[in-house]
């Protein structure tokens, strides 16, 4: 019998749709090594739920009524992607990651940006000491609150009405900027920069604007921006050194992530974590990327997103020097120039999975 693990990680994995179930299980693999590497250490008990579209085709729901419960006990998920061309988007969004992200209160969505060596950027002057930030995205209200409606639909189609309606509360503000201000101090440089649209949306922003005046004051070793988000998209592109921690609303820091990561030369390398900062529920672990319908099935999805995400995982878990090994293999990867079509290589997805596995420890 060998020694009893010291340390035993419990992981409800949701691989989804599409290439979610080609890219999870290269992040699963490098977590099984890792956990082989450990001498008895460390453990993972993974648990996979077959949610996603198909499931939906097959039952009618996203996921089981009592899928929160049943997540619930688990120390985090990792999850694939959700969405497939047979089921509209906003049911198969809403019906599993939102209503996951929601339902756990996992308000702070935190997506690095960064050049990986090797990677070529669209960006003519990059180099990764230039490319090196983190987007943090209010991640429960804001503009993807879910509150509005449709009406006037007996008067016509081109009579229809519909209000999408943004929620900001004090409290929700306040959380989000301090979980940023708190990110800031294990960042290089102690900067965080406010991201909004005070000007235009005067009542949710300019609630938001307050809410950093008060967090600030708590923090004040740290240097301190607020910029609108149009001239924050301009700024991604060309002043991108002097950026370190950003934070916007959900939708902005949506969108802002995405443009990060084209900056990082792929959707297919972007990692990201919806967090409880509190630990009141388990935090939840998946790649920026959608389901690809365009590329699934081929075995040439990237799946560096998809194992940085693990690496997140294991950093939530306190696991750092793991989280450490798993971003060099990936650095010495993309170094080698060992990348998948999206990335402008010829490796495959297992490929690229191989070398990772391989290069841990
Ligand atoms: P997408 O991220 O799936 O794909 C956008 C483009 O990037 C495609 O050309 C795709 O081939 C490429 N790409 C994405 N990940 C890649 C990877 N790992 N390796 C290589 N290439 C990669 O976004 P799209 O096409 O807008 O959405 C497809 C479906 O995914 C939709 O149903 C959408 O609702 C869903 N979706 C789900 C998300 C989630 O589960 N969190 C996030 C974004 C989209
Ligand atoms: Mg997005």
């Amino acid at each position: 019998m060998s020694a009893p693990a010291e340390r035993v990680c419990e992981i409800a994995v949701i691989p989804g749709d599409g290439i979610g179930v080609e890219v999870i299980p290269e992040g699963l693999r490098v977590l099984e090594r890792l956990a082989e590497q450990s001498d008895g250490r460390l453990r993972f008990n993974f648990e996979s739920f077959p949610w996603g579209s198909q499931y939906f085709l097959q039952t009618g729901r996203m996921m089981d009524p009592d899928g929160l419960e049943r997540l619930q006990r688990f120390d985090a998920i990792y999850f694939g992607a959700v969405g497939w061309p047979d089921v509209p988007d906003h049911i198969s969004l809403w019906g599993l990651r939102l209503a996951i992200c929601q339902g756990f209160d996992q308000y702070a969505c935190v997506r690095p940006v960064r050049l990986l060596p090797g990677v070529p950027s669209p960006l003519r002057d990059a180099t990764p000491e230039r490319i090196d930030w983190v987007v943090v995205r209010e991640n429960s209200e804001g503009e993807y609150a879910g509150i509005g409606g449709r009406n006037l639909a007996a008067r016509g189609p081109q009579h229809e009405v519909a209000t999408q309606t943004a929620l900001f509360t004090a409290e929700g503000c306040e959380r989000i900027i301090r979980y940023a201000f708190e990110l800031a101090h294990t960042r290089k440089r102690q900067k965080v920069t406010s991201v909004t649209k005070s000007n235009a949306q005067q009542f949710g922003m300019v609630l938001w604007d307050e809410a950093f005046e008060r967090v600030r004051r708590d923090f004040p070793d740290v240097e301190t921006e607020q910029w609108l988000v149009d001239a924050m998209a301009a700024r991604f592109v060309l002043r991108p050194e002097t950026l370190e921690v950003v934070v916007g609303s959900n939708l902005f820091g949506d969108i802002l992530s995405d443009l990060g990561s084209a900056i990082g030369g792929s959707l297919g390398i972007a990692a990201s974590a919806n967090l409880d900062p509190q630990r009141r529920h388990p935090s939840m672990f998946e790649p920026v990327h959608g389901s690809a319908p365009d590329i699934a099935g081929q075995g040439i999805a990237n799946p560096i997103a998809a194992i940085w995400t693990a690496a997140l995982m294991l950093e939530h878990l306190g696991l750092h020097d793991e989280a450490a090994q798993v971003m060099r293999a990936i650095e010495a990867t993309t170094a080698a120039g060992i990348v998948t079509p999206d990335l402008g290589g010829t490796a495959t997805t297992r490929e690229v999975g191989d070398v990772i596995v391989a290069g841990l420890g």
